[in-house]
Order: C-alpha cells, then sequence, then structure tokens
C-alpha cells in the first residue's frame, strides 16, 4: 500500500471484500472504511474490471449479449467525505469515442466509455462545496494480467507493462493531480485522452 506522496505502509495494509455489481456488498464495505478511519479515504482507485465473461473481447455484434458492466461506487465513496480526496476510474484508452478506429470489443469500450461519463459527472458533483474529490479516468497501458492475456502475442515487448511498472507511472499522475485536472481522462504517459 502506497500513500500519495508513495511511502509504503504495508501494515496499514485491510483487505475488505467489495462485488461492485452489488448495493448491498458496497454499502458494507463503504460502512467498515468509515468505522475504521473516520476521516474518510485519500484516494480511490476504482479498478474493477473485466473485458468480457469469456475472458474476450467481442469482435462482432452477433458475440454481443446483454451483461452487466463496471459499476460507479463514487456515491458510497463520497459520503460524509472530511478533505479533499482523489478518486481514480481504472478506464482504458479503447473507451474513448474520438479515438475508436478499429471497432470491436462493444460491452468492453461502451463500459469503459460510461466510467468515463461517471468520472464527468462525479467531477462535476463532487467538485461543489469545501471537500472537494478530483475525479479522473486513467489508461494504464497494456499491463500483462489475466484480463489482457489473450491480446498478448499482438503486443510489443516494450509496451507490455509489469503491473508494477503501470502502478508506478499510474501513482505519479495521481501525485500530481489538482483541482485543475478532475473530470478528465489520462494515460500513463500523462497525455490527456479526448472522451
Ligand atoms: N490489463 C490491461 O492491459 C488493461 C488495459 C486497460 C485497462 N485495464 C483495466 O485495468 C483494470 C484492472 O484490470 P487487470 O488488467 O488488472 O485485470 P485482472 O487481473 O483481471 O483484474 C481485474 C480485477 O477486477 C476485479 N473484479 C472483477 N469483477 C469484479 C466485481 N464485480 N467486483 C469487484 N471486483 C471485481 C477482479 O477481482 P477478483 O480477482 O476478485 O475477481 C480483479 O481483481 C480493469 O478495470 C481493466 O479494464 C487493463
Amino acid at each position: 500500500m502506497m500513500n500519495r506522496k508513495g511511502a509504503e505502509f504495508p501494515s496499514n495494509l485491510h483487505i475488505l471484500p467489495l462485488d461492485v455489481t452489488d448495493e448491498g456488498s458496497i454499502q458494507q464495505a463503504a460502512n467498515q472504511v468509515q468505522q475504521q478511519h473516520g476521516g474518510g479515504l485519500d484516494l480511490l482507485i476504482n479498478c474493477a474490471g473485466i473485458l468480457h465473461p469469456s475472458g474476450r473481447g467481442e469482435t462482432s455484434l452477433r458475440d454481443v449479449s446483454s451483461q452487466k458492466g463496471t459499476g460507479a461506487f463514487g456515491q458510497h465513496a463520497s459520503n460524509k467525505q472530511t478533505h479533499t480526496a482523489v478518486m481514480a476510474n481504472i478506464s482504458a484508452k479503447v473507451g474513448s469515442t474520438t479515438d475508436n478506429g478499429l471497432g470491436g470489443w462493444y460491452s468492453y469500450r461502451m463500459s469503459k466509455c460510461a466510467l468515463n461519463m461517471a468520472t464527468k459527472n462525479l467531477s462535476i458533483e463532487l467538485g461543489r462545496g469545501r471537500n472537494k474529490v478530483i475525479c479522473v479516468s486513467l489508461h494504464p497501458g497494456t499491463v500483462d494480467t489475466d484480463l489482457s492475456r489473450p491480446y498478448h502475442k499482438n503486443v510489443p515487448g516494450d509496451k507490455l507493462f509489469s503491473t508494477e511498472r503501470s502502478v508506478q507511472y499510474l501513482m505519479d499522475i495521481v501525485n500530481g493531480l489538482t483541482m485543475q485536472h478532475t473530470g478528465k481522462f489520462f494515460t500513463w504517459e500523462g497525455k490527456e485522452m479526448p472522451f
């Protein structure tokens, strides 16, 4: 576990169960956080995601069926916020409508596009008042995880990041965030992505 200044606090790591598609589970986790850390959160990274239940992106319409996507839990995260904090929604470049030149991956693109809209909406709502929350969407690069494994053979070695490398890039961005950045979408290099 790292704070926004990059200092490590492994003894402060508390693992709580949370299913982002289950409202009760989110409420329960939010309550536990509130009880253990009365002041609320400094940093929330909304990272849960799936490419598709099959493990592969849908390349054509016939692959598409109705499935639940990533839920936004900013509502619970912002309850009783007592200080300026950061909410980082882990999005993906393929969630950019402007950048979409290839098509395919219907549900994943649509879910990240919706997540980006949640970032924008939350930035407006949580930017009001005294205790603001800086809300951003982040693209972590192509990262060596189970989610992207079916596509690794098409990715040049230097473009496939270890999780540690990607987290370091993203934490560098998070540590430099101010209210000027809220509502925006950044890649791992700190480049602003169009929605
Ligand atoms: N890997 C890439 O190249 C890449 C590129 C762009 C964006 N991303 C994004 O990065 C994020 C992390 O993905 P990853 O690459 O690290 O994939 P991953 O290794 O498959 O991790 C996905 C995580 O999401 C969690 N999750 C899935 N459904 C959930 C639910 N209903 N409630 C709570 N947690 C849930 C999983 O938890 P369990 O293990 O408990 O199921 C797992 O920890 C995702 O949002 C993904 O879209 C990844």
